[in-house]
């Protein structure tokens, strides 16, 4: 099946971008460093959906995931909502900077797809 490259170098720290994979929207954001302490600084039990971010990544400083709301599949909007992360228009589902529900409908945490970081050739693959 198809796959998408991503240069890593065109996304800098702090930004988001969102390509097409097999026509849904993935989100790449290239987190900072106050994120990822965020990030990890959250009551992981706490959670509605307990993931901790190291089991959301492969390196920190990259989270990449599936843009389609858990709840009933529209696409959350970056760096909005009241945890730092996404927020789902639809019907309120806010999404953290882990991409964790953390309010909202949404049952569960935005999903993680199948991915590699390609260090030598600063790709991320998914
Ligand atoms: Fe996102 Fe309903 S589809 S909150």
């Amino acid at each position: 099946l198809a796959k998408v490259e991503v240069e890593m170098a065109n996304i800098p720290e702090g930004k988001n971008v969102i390509i097409k994979w097999r026509g849904k929207p993935v989100f790449i954001r290239h987190r900072t460093p106050e994120e990822i302490e965020e990030a990890n600084s959250v009551d992981v039990k706490a959670l509605r959906d307990p993931q901790t971010d190291e089991a959301r990544t492969k390196q920190p400083e990259w989270l990449v995931m599936l843009g389609v709301c858990t709840h009933l599949g529209c696409v959350p909007i970056g760096e909005s909502g009241d945890y730092g992360g996404w927020f789902c228009p639809c019907h309120g589902s806010h999404y953290d900077i882990s991409g964790r529900i953390r309010a909202g409908p949404a049952p569960t945490n935005l999903e993680i797809p199948e991915y590699t970081i390609d260090e030598g050739a600063g790709k991320i693959v998914v």
